[in-house]
Order: C-alpha cells, then sequence, then structure tokens
C-alpha cells in the first residue's frame, strides 16, 4: 500500500549510466525522492550527516513548515490548539489522531486519573539517588523502569490496553517528575489527587508543602497548558527519531521513551531551555553582556551558540516561540513579577533580528527561548525546565511510536557510513609490536 503519490521520476547520471528513481508526494505538496533501492541500483549510498535531507518515514503526526512557519497537530494549527485546549485534549488528538469529544475527552482524564499513582516500591529508588542528580537523569531511568511493574504492549495487544498503557505512561510520568523535583529539595512526595486535572496535580505535587499551602491559579493552570501544547510534538526532531529507531529494534514503548529522555537532555536539544536562562543570567550579571554573546555567537572560532536561536527547519520566526512570548508576558503581568531576563531577551532578540550573520542564515528564536522565563516565574527550579518539556513532548514520543509499529514500510532503523579508516593491515602478534 503506498502511503504518498508517486508524481514523476528524479534522474541520476552516476558511472556512464542514468538512474531514474521515483518523486513522491505528500499531502502538503512535499516532494522526496525515493532512494530505497540506490545502493541495489548503483552500489553507492547517499551521504546526509545529521539527516538533514532525509526523510526517514511517512507519516500523519505533524506537519511543519520551515520557510512559512507553520505547525500543525494531526491537521490543526499550534495557534488554535494552544488557545482552546487543554495539554490532555492535544495529547488525546495526538495519540488517537482526532480531537476528543467531551466524553471521551472525560473517560480519558478519569483513565489517566486512576493511573496516576507509582507502585510503592519505585518510590524507594529515589531514596539512593544523590541530590545533586539531575532530574533527568532520575526520570529515563524511572520510565524504563515501569516496564518492570507494568505489562508491555504486544502485536496482540487490544485497543483497550493501548489505552491503559499510554495513559499509564502519561500520568505516572508526570508523577514522578513531580517525585524527582522533592526528592531534590528534601521536602516530602505530594500524591495525585482525584480531584485536580493533569496540570493542577501537577502544579500541587510540584509546590505544595504541609506547612505552606500552594494555590493552584487559573493563571497558572492556562500556561502550564500552554506550553505543554507547545512542546508536544515535532514531527522527525532529534529524541523523537530516537524513539523511533529504538522502538525499530522491537524495544519496548518505555525503554523507546527512556531513550528519547535521554536524546531530548542534550543541550542543543530539549536542554536548549535551561542554557537559555544560564545564558541571559550571565548577561544580567555582566552587564555589557548583550553585544559580547552576540559578538561570540557569530565568531566562527568560538563554539558558543546562542541558546534558543536558529532550527533545523524553521527557516522563519518559531510559531511556538511567538506564542511563548505572549504567554510571557501575560504570566509576568498576572503574577506582578519584573523579571529583567525578559527584557534582556528581546534585546537580545532585536538585536540578533536585525544583524546580517543571523539574517543571512534565517536564524530566528525557537521555542526554548522565552519559555524558561515563563517556567522561572511559575516557580519552577532550572533543572526542572527539560523536565516539563519531556512531559510535554510524550504524547507525540507515544503517537510516533505507534505510527511506526503501524508503519507498512517499517525496518530496523540501521544508517549507512563512509568509511575512512585503514585499509586491510597483516596482524601482528604483541611480541613482535613496538
Ligand atoms: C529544539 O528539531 C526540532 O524540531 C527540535 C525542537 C523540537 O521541538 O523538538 O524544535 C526543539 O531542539 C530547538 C533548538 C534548541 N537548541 C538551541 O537553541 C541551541 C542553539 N541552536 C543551534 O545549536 C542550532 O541552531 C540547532 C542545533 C538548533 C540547529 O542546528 P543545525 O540545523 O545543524 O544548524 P547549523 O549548525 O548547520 O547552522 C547553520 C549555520 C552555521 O553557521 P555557518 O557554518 O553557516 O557559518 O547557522 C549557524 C551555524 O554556526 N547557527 C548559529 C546558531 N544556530 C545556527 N550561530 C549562532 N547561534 C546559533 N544559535
Amino acid at each position: 500500500m503506498e502511503l504518498s503519490k508517486k508524481v514523476g521520476k528524479a534522474e541520476l547520471n552516476y558511472d556512464g549510466k542514468v538512474y531514474p528513481f521515483d518523486v513522491m508526494e505528500g499531502t502538503e505538496k512535499e516532494r522526496a525522492i525515493d532512494m530505497r533501492a540506490l545502493r541495489k541500483e548503483t552500489g553507492a549510498i547517499s551521504f546526509d550527516p545529521g539527516y538533514a535531507n532525509t526523510g526517514s518515514c511517512h507519516s500523519e503526526v505533524t506537519f511543519i513548515d520551515g520557510e512559512k512557519g507553520i505547525l500543525r497537530y494531526r491537521g490543526y494549527a499550534i495557534e488554535d490548539l494552544a488557545v482552546n485546549c487543554t495539554f490532555i485534549e492535544v495529547a488525546y488528538l495526538l495519540v488517537h489522531g482526532t480531537l476528543p469529544t467531551q466524553s471521551q475527552l472525560s473517560k480519558y482524564s478519569r483513565l489517566l486519573n486512576r493511573h496516576s499513582l507509582i507502585h510503592e516500591d519505585m518510590r524507594n529508588f529515589f531514596e539512593n539517588y544523590p541530590e545533586h542528580a539531575h532530574p533527568m537523569a532520575i526520570l529515563s531511568a524511572m520510565v524504563v523502569s515501569l516496564s518492570s511493574f507494568y505489562p508491555e504492549l504486544d502485536s496482540s495487544s487490544s485497543e483497550e490496553e493501548l489505552d491503559l498503557t499510554v495513559a499509564r505512561l502519561l500520568s505516572k510520568m508526570r508523577t514522578l517528575a513531580a517525585f524527582s523535583y522533592k526528592q531534590s529539595v528534601g521536602e516530602p512526595h505530594v500524591y495525585p489527587s482525584s480531584k485536580l486535572t493533569y496540570v493542577e496535580n501537577f502544579l500541587n505535587m510540584m509546590f505544595y508543602t504541609p506547612v505552606a499551602n500552594y494555590e493552584i491559579t487559573p493563571v497558572l493552570v492556562r500556561a502550564m497548558n500552554k506550553l505543554l501544547i507547545l512542546h508536544a510534538d515535532h514531527e522527525q526532531n532529534c529524541s523523537t527519531s530516537t524513539v523511533r529507531m529504538v522502538g525499530s529494534a522491537g524495544a519496548n514503548l518505555y525503554a523507546s521513551i527512556a531513550a528519547g529522555i535521554c536524546a531530548l537532555w542534550g543541550p542543543l536539544h530539549g536542554g536548549a531551555n535551561q542554557a537559555v536562562i544560564e545564558m541571559l543570567e550571565y548577561i544580567h550579571k555582566e552587564g555589557s553582556g548583550v553585544e559580547e554573546m552576540v559578538k561570540r555567537a557569530k565568531d566562527p572560532d568560538d563554539s558558543f551558540r546562542l541558546m534558543g536561536f536558529g532550527h533545523r527547519v524553521y527557516k522563519a520566526y518559531d510559531p511556538r516561540a511567538r506564542i511563548a512570548k505572549t504567554s510571557c508576558e501575560e504570566v509576568l503581568n498576572q503574577l506582578g513579577i519584573e523579571d529583567p531576563l525578559l527584557g534582556i531577551a528581546m534585546e537580545l532578540e532585536e538585536k540578533a533580528l536585525n544583524d546580517p550573520y543571523f539574517k543571512e542564515r534565517n536564524l530566528y528564536p525557537n521555542v526554548d527561548f522565552y519559555t524558561g522565563i515563563t517556567l522561572r516565574a511559575m516557580g519552577f527550579p532550572m533543572n526542572m525546565f527539560t523536565v516539563i518539556f519531556a512531559l510535554g513532548r510524550l504524547p507525540g514520543w507515544v503517537a510516533h511510536w505507534l505510527e511506526l509499529k503501524n508503519d507498512p514500510d517499517k525496518r530496523i532503523g540501521r544508517p549507512r557510513q563512509v568509511y575512512t579508516g585503514p585499509v586491510h593491515r597483516e596482524f601482528v602478534p604483541i611480541e613482535k609490536r613496538g
């Protein structure tokens, strides 16, 4: 069964012969040259470090137009979803492919609530982590350990078992995230409540303590839902491709997601939201930092990158950054917080967007540029920023893992290489070496 349309042929002129390859077209008129027979036909492979020009799969989950700054989950614009939905509504959309009816959403929320506790034996794991352990390290270890407590999905799993497993993961990962934070600050773990929604529970589990009542305000609930929605999926990004790669080997859902968490931790990927705040704090401390940061970012001999800027796909303003910037200003105003980092971020953006170096390379703020300032204002410590990115991205990872499982083209991921090591050498026994 062909998942995309054949719309013509491309010809490769190689080694005195002409090789025809099919041209495929997706529903948004994106074109791809089908290279699946390249090596068999020509003996040569394609070479594309970082896979910037390589499509790894067909997918119906998310569409990005990087030139126009368009992002849609299952066809719905991110701008519409961020303003009108809750995160769980969007999670349902990504995993099931359609927006839920009210009764479907209520049933899903009850399922999530019912499975929001973790096995009490898992709580002992937290005690053995050193205080300074990064919550991303704890989260990935805990998620892969869920496979020791809960059954795995297999090809005979029913729709209900699938829904149950996904709901377990969505709900328990939120609980694990909050418990890892409480562990790191030496406060008692706060259990989820069946009276609270997914986001209300997360905020309460993070910030309630027996001696300091925590008020869950609509401003924070709204902002948290919006932030998680902005992070919910982004087609074949590094961590999602990692989830697909691990899933392609037949690894279970928990192991695949744990691998995605580790990939997201990288400062060039999900770890950038923490790196942005560190950069802005440095500028704030140094006083003259904006010019220095822009200068360093442009210096080819300096490995420093302007954190929160640039993107492999967006060559226009990241639509998520636009929404995150507005939300950041709203949250700070409604909380009555004056954060100098917001002014510095806006000054940095202004300077970079008017600098030829950034304009020539189409470098704009990405999703990470403003989100950290909002999270800071909401009271989250910096080492939880990427954990929150992971909570947001979870439904997207699950949607892609499920899509991979049902993909008629699915094969174990195994790229090729161009070998540049030593040609054959005769073996020398150790007594004759040196
Ligand atoms: C995320 O893929 C996704 O969808 C990711 C994500 C998602 O939702 O999953 O959107 C989330 O990871 C957002 C990105 C967060 N990372 C950062 O903010 C870190 C800073 N950004 C850069 O490291 C970089 O822009 C990347 C990693 C995001 C993209 O890297 P690419 O596509 O490999 O770009 P590149 O390195 O080839 O850059 C092209 C040029 C280079 O200059 P030249 O060699 O042409 O002279 O642009 C320059 C780069 O030096 N450049 C930057 C820059 N980003 C690119 N220069 C200064 N500062 C930057 N931030």
